[in-house]
């Protein structure tokens, strides 16, 4: 069992126009998700096809951009959200070539946990480094890792920042199938380190985002209608298909992905 309590984001008429209209009314809620004797938090995705202005609504969504019109609110007391207060792990995810894996996790502490002292800093970075299989990469410099070892070194980064919210843009893209499956684990794993933890990821994939989700958005554009909305709402706990690891293998969830790509 599962309890949808609080909300903890709100999106609320987010339009955006430049020459033409890219974002349309567009409005959601992401609950704070509950279970007993669990302690994980939320993971949701909004889906869409490549142009249909995902990027943009994770700008606006991690307060970096400013919408046309309409807001979003974050936190249990939804206040508007502020650039930086979100963690971000945008498409081209930046790591410093010249610093090595180790003191590219250690910018991520920089902000709100200087009190620890650099052996808790050390400790810490351990811990994450080790839970996600980069203990032997701390050395190195980023362009000794693989791709997915890289994007593993971001996200852990913003894990580190403390921010409860995580925003990622198309976090499966150009990583080869054995890898995907690794960031779907490590997305999993992240939503399991504390249950206020809060995943928004933004994804043309359909089968990887609703994988790991337990809500989905699909953005899409309707008739007669310029720019991208929200048209369906998924919700994979109702149905059953949240929170399994072997999810894909189900023919329900298989379905459902092939139902779900014909709306987008
Ligand atoms: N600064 C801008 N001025 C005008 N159009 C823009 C600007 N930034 C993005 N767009 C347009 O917004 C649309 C959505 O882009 P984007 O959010 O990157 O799509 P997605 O991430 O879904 O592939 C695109 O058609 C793009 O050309
Ligand atoms: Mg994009």
């Amino acid at each position: 069992m599962y309890k949808k309590e609080q909300v903890i984001l709100r999106v609320d008429n987010v339009n955006l126009s430049y020459d033409r209209q890219i974002l349309r009314d567009v409005s959601f809620e992401v609950h704070n998700i509950t279970r007993p004797n669990v302690q994980q938090g939320q993971v949701v995705s909004l889906i869409g096809r490549s142009g249909i202005g995902k990027t943009q609504l994770f700008k606006i969504l991690s307060g970096l951009q400013k919408p046309t019109s309409g807001s979003v609110f974050i936190g249990s007391d939804l206040h508007p959200v502020a650039a930086g207060e979100v963690g971000i792990v945008p498409q081209n995810y930046i790591l410093f070539n010249h610093r090595t894996i180790l003191d590219n996790l250690k910018l991520g502490l920089r902000g709100s946990v200087t009190k620890l002292t650099d052996k808790e800093k050390q400790e810490l970075i351990d811990k994450h480094a080790s839970k996600f299989g980069l203990s032997d990469q701390l050395k190195k410099y980023p362009m000794q890792l693989s791709g997915g070892q890289r994007q593993r070194v971001s996200i852990i980064q913003q894990i580190l920042t403390g921010n409860k919210f995580i925003l990622l843009d198309e976090p499966f893209s150009g990583l080869d199938p054995v890898i995907k499956d690794k960031v779907v684990e490590l997305l999993v794993d992240i939503s399991l380190l504390d249950e206020m933890n809060t995943l928004v990821i933004v994804s043309h994939d359909m089968e990887n985002s609703l994988a790991i989700s337990d809500t989905a958005f699909i953005l899409s554009k309707q008739e007669g209608h310029e720019g991208a909305t929200i048209t369906e709402k998924i919700d994979l706990m109702e149905m059953g298909l949240s929170w399994d690891p072997h999810i894909k293998s189900k023919r329900e969830f298989q379905d459902l992905v092939a139902q779900m790509k014909f709306k987008m």
